[in-house]
């Protein structure tokens, strides 16, 4: 349908004389957009680089802009975080009340899901599974499409090192490798080639290095060096604009002293110049307006800042708006840059197709037909089930037999509303599956199943305070003597514990950091309680983040990390503890033995004093009073079945510069029942003329495998896989001697030797 054509008067068609082509080729754009642009007023353009939000949920102060108003005088390119039939109503007034009919970005942060609530995005990552982003974007694209919605906030790629951040619960954790193959996907699902009206703009975020936030404190300060940055942090931003990524927001974060926004260096030179990106920068929240508070000075200089750094669109400053036609004016600032800027506003537009068809998005009637359907309820199920880490499983108490009496104990074991964890967009808490009702309906009246809250989450008003800020509130009022009698009441004659435990949704998230990641101490004496009734327990652990868990993971027998698995939270959960499904995930950071190691990360350098030993010795780069390592290494996870590796092999030692060496490893499945496991493959260069990781992830996969089959799972090393930016700034190839290493996880590896010639 061509909007210019069927849903404006024919008055308006004469008075644009522009009709949008269907077809995405850049030429088409470009002629489409140059016409728009000859029509339009400096403050018409300006308008188009304004997004206030939406108001429905905000994480910043809400601003006070009547966007009804500003969207009828062309005084806004888009808002955000909008619902329902506003959106509809908004982009009407748009396209029929101002002088030109632009129509709206609509965007929202769904990030793991629109109704239909899947893993938080660092659950999903555990899945290590590229196909299961891919179809969860997908999903998530078309729920949010059919309210209107055609622009989201995802995916964040941010590397994450230190777990007291709390928007570790966004991202990817703390590989490059696996960030960039996952970053990807979130792509190829939302936008697709952005030809269906379910297929929608994806915006990457946040640009750049967010996660390495001074001691995971939100909105802190990063400063690191150009090779960190290129080797450790940036590609998984470099492979969504591989991936076509349509718009990129920066960050909140400094980068070499300039805040991200009012950089031009990362925005200009090397998103546009150096990668090529042609798309949309936006800033995140206010960010040109929070300038001020980093020490630079006044809105008016910082709008000007961001614009000549490559900032095409103002989130919540009403900085561009307010402050560069006079700049433009006064020759303050060229009105070309304000060209460029509403230029890729507009090609953005262009490409989701809204000048096809403004209301593209707004078909109401698919609302009814793809929201929180039997299908997407289905994956959600399926999705979260892989995203579940077996950390220990100590006498195969898991997978639980559907039969005799099953204690449900703790916080999380009957709550519906903490299942989806952070930003979980239009999710509603109460259609959540709590881990109760999964266990019912999984064992059905084949087992009793009863359940007993136990603890509250915490004893402290402050995370109490926190939680509730972030809409994870969930104080009991009564004692916790009065919770523990009720559970260990409630625990007698049962054949098993499950014990339900973790971190509300608000405790991570944007503005959620902590200190302590340890489990709260009134749920450390729970465990501890029912772990003396000398029944077998198991733990499920919900995070948004690593856990500190020392004295569990010497204590409970059988520990199930479950994130927040969304929705299907419950059933999910109890496929996997009764076994129907096998577990498969692995850990995507590293889980530390205690906050005093963070950041402890798997690909670190070696030092010139290197222990590897776990022994205190003098003078070695080590702690006198915990060894280096993690308690969980990045990769990690087991199944209900054992997986043995063996005849790993090269077929050449030398590579050379244009060839390939194969790396291959034959993985078999050792146990009685069916397993999924991620095979992976580090290499780590011994001769390099600057330090490089002891180990770096250089390709996975995901196998299945039947009782008694093996697989051979090969890596074709090329020398383009051995490459690094070096001290010059360049990226290079440099010759020498390499390892590379085949395992289950980073830490349990067999490593070979190679070199390139
Ligand atoms: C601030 C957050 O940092 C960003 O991730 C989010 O997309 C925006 N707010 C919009 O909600």
């Amino acid at each position: 349908m061509n909007f210019f054509k069927t849903t404006l008067t024919a008055a308006v068609v004469v008075g644009l004389g522009l009709t949008a082509c269907s077809t995405d080729k850049s030429n088409d754009m470009d002629s489409f957009v140059s016409d728009l642009m000859g029509k339009m007023t400096l403050e018409e353009k300006i308008g188009q680089t304004n997004l206030p939000v939406g108001g429905d949920f905000t994480t910043g102060a809400p601003m006070d802009s009547p966007i009804g108003e500003l969207a009828a005088a062309g005084r806004m390119g888009g808002t955000f975080n909008l619902t329902g039939e506003k959106i509809y109503a908004l982009q009407r007034v748009a396209v029929e009340e101002s002088r030109l009919h632009i129509p709206l970005l609509i965007g929202m942060d769904v990030i793991h899901g629109y109704r239909t609530v899947f893993p938080i995005p660092f659950g999903l990552s555990a899945s290590w599974d590229t196909t299961a982003v891919e179809r969860m974007a997908r999903i998530s694209a078309v729920e949010a499409s059919a309210v209107g919605i055609n622009w989201t906030f995802s995916p964040m790629v941010d590397i994450t090192r230190d777990p007291r951040w709390g928007r570790v619960a966004e991202g990817n954790g703390e590989d490059p490798y696996l960030g960039s193959k996952l970053g990807a996907a979130y792509i190829r699902g939302y936008q697709g080639d952005l030809t269906r009206p379910d297929e929608i703009l994806a915006c990457v975020k946040h640009f750049a290095l967010y996660g390495a936030a001074e001691a995971g404190r939100d909105y802190n300060t990063v400063d690191m060096s150009r090779q960190r940055m290129y080797n450790e942090y940036l590609a998984p931003y470099k492979a969504t604009v591989d991936a076509g990524v349509a718009t990129v927001m920066t960050s909140f974060n400094l980068v070499d002293g300039i805040p991200a926004t009012a950089n031009k260096w990362l925005v200009d030179d090397l998103l546009r110049k150096q990668w090529g990106f042609t798309g949309m920068v936006v800033t995140d929240y206010a960010s040109i307006n929070e300038m001020t508070s980093h020490g630079l000075g006044e809105q008016k200089e910082n709008a000007i800042r961001a614009l000549k750094a490559g900032t095409d669109m103002d989130m919540c400053s009403d900085a561009f708006i307010g402050q560069l036609k006079e700049a433009v004016e006064k020759g303050e600032v060229s009105e070309e840059l304000v060209d460029r800027a509403c230029r890729k506003v507009l090609e953005a537009k262009y490409r989701a197709g809204l000048f096809d068809d403004p209301y593209k998005f707004s078909d109401t009637t698919r609302i009814a037909k793809y929201t929180l359907t039997p299908e997407h309820r289905a994956a959600a199920r399926e999705i979260a089930a892989e995203t579940f880490v077996l950390l220990k499983n100590e006498g195969n108490v898991l997978p639980l037999a559907a039969k005799g009496k099953i204690a449900i104990v703790g916080p999380l074991g009957n709550n519906r509303d903490n299942m989806m964890g952070t930003w979980s967009a239009n999710g509603v808490g109460n259609e959540c599956v709590s881990v109760f009702e999964g266990f019912k309906n999984y064992v059905g009246d084949k087992a009793e199943v009863v359940y007993a809250k136990g603890s509250n989450i915490d004893a402290g008003d402050r995370i109490e305070q926190g939680s509730q800020a972030y809409g994870g509130a969930m104080r009991d009022p009564r004692s916790e003597a009065e919770m523990l009698a009720e559970a260990l009441q409630t625990v007698r004659g049962a054949d098993v514990i499950v014990a339900a435990v973790g971190e509300t949704n608000g405790m991570s998230g944007e503005g959620s950091s902590l200190t302590n990641i340890t489990l709260p101490e009134t749920q450390r004496k729970l465990l501890k309680a029912l772990l003396a009734t000398g029944k077998p327990v198991v733990m499920l652990n919900f995070s948004g983040r690593p856990t500190v868990m020392d004295w569990e993971s010497e204590n409970i027998p059988a520990i199930l990390n479950v994130w927040f698995p969304g929705t299907e939270a419950g059933n999910a959960i109890a496929d996997v503890v009764f076994g129907k499904v096998n577990p498969s995930g692995k850990l995507t950071m590293s889980m530390p033995r205690t906050v005093g190691q963070i950041p402890v990360y798997y690909n670190h350098m070696n030092t010139g004093r290197p222990n590897d030993s776990g022994d205190f010795h003098a003078f070695s780069s080590c702690y006198m009073d915990v060894p280096n390592s993690p308690l969980y290494p990045f990769g990690y996870g087991l199944s209900y079945t054992t997986f043995s590796y063996s005849d790993f092999t090269l077929d050449n030692d030398k590579l050379t510069k244009d060839g390939k060496i194969a790396a291959s490893v034959k993985v078999t499945n050792n146990g009685s029942v069916a397993g999924t496991e991620i095979v992976q493959f580090y290499t780590r260069d011994m001769a390099a003329s600057l330090a490089r990781p002891v180990k770096e992830l250089k390709y996975f996969e995901r196998i299945s495998l039947a009782p008694g089959e093996s697989k051979v799972v090969t890596f074709d090393i090329t020398a383009d896989r051995l490459a690094f930016y070096n001290a010059d700034g360049e990226t290079v190839v440099e010759p020498g001697a390499f390892k590379v290493m085949a395992g289950p996880n980073s830490r349990d590896v067999e490593t070979l030797d190679f070199t390139l010639e």
